[in-house]
């Protein structure tokens, strides 16, 4: 969930390829940020008001900085015109403390697959297999050369004979071939895969299908590829107050609770970040979020209410 937000200064700001900037988010009089780990990602204010979350794609050892990268989205919500619009360099900012729901786990080889703007936390976690002298490659795919951010960074980086570059634009031989790529499944390798959502399930499905185990694939959604909800009616009984309140189609449990008065914390509101989350204490909900675990998903004994649904005519809420 998110955590307390603390004063950053945008440092540098620069273009990373086409609609992809590049921002080091500073601390404001110096000194050193909390430490984050590879894949972790924070909460940026890109305006007052307006949280989102982007992966940091530094050297989780470095600690005088935070670098994101942000992809212009031509459907963006405010957040990604936000930090390419208006985010300036020298402007104080609230920024929150790193947290991680995509790590890098302990194994004798890591496959990392990004696309497009998906570079971000795959690239901090190339920096750390490299300090760390562990196997690994990395493939990354883009449209073409000019949206392809950091390819000058890794092109001079000491991994650079580890990762492969490839655009969907350029010549078959230049696109990602995945049968070729994807080794046998190994217990000791695992693989991660950010992007788009049409290229995680490609990626996921294709290595499901070639017999790895889900354990073995680990997933970063981006808050712009949530569901939206619609769905059917249900209702939500509020156990404290013991209100029930109709949730129509097309409408978000977290919107009838802000309808009613309910002070509900979102961020994202795309099931991606977890400051929504509550506890279910009866009825069964209908998932739709990427931020809980599958295991979590199964005990059904909360949900994200900006996005997720209900399977049982109620939901009774620890509300
Ligand atoms: Fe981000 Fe609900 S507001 S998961």
């Amino acid at each position: 969930m998110s955590g307390d937000l603390f004063e950053g200064i945008v440092g540098r700001k620069a273009v990373a390829a086409l609609d992809i900037v590049e921002l080091d988010l500073l601390p404001p009089g110096g000194g050193a940020l909390p430490a984050f780990s590879a894949g972790a990602h924070i909460d940026v204010e890109v305006r007052p008001g307006l949280l989102r979350q982007y992966s940091l794609c530094n050297d989780p050892a470095e600690t005088h900085r935070y670098q994101i990268g942000v992809l212009r989205e031509p459907n963006s919500r405010g957040g990604s015109i936000a930090v390419h619009d208006a985010l300036r360099e020298g402007q104080r900012i609230r920024i929150g403390a790193p947290r991680n729901r995509f790590p890098l786990v302990p194994a004798q080889r890591s496959l990392l697959f990004a696309g497009g703007i998906g570079i971000t936390p795959l690239l901090s976690m190339a920096e750390q297999l490299a300090r760390d002298a562990a196997a690994f490659e990395m493939h990354y795919c883009t449209r073409s050369p000019s949206r392809t951010a950091f390819a000058a960074r890794i092109a001079a980086s000491a991994f650079a004979g580890r990762v492969c570059i490839h655009h969907d634009d350029g010549p078959p031989a230049q696109r990602l071939d995945l049968h070729c790529v994807l080794p046998a499944p190994h217990v000791q390798t695992h693989l991660y895969v950010c992007g788009p959502r049409g290229f995680i399930d490609w990626v996921c499905g294709t290595a499901r299908a070639s017999g790895w185990a889900p354990a073995q694939i680990h997933v970063e959604h981006f808050a712009g590829d949530g569901p939206q909800p619609d769905g059917q009616s249900f209702e939500v009984r509020l156990a404290r107050s013991g209100a029930t309140l109709p949730v129509p189609a097309g409408r978000s449990v977290a919107a009838v609770l802000h309808d009613h008065g309910i002070d509900l914390p979102v961020s994202c509101e795309q099931g991606v970040c977890g400051t929504c989350l509550t506890r279910v204490l009866a009825g069964e909900p209908e998932h739709r979020d990427s931020y809980l675990t599958d295991e979590e998903r199964c005990r059904n004994d909360q949900f994200l209410p900006c996005c997720s649904r209900s399977r049982s005519a109620c939901l009774v809420l620890d509300l």
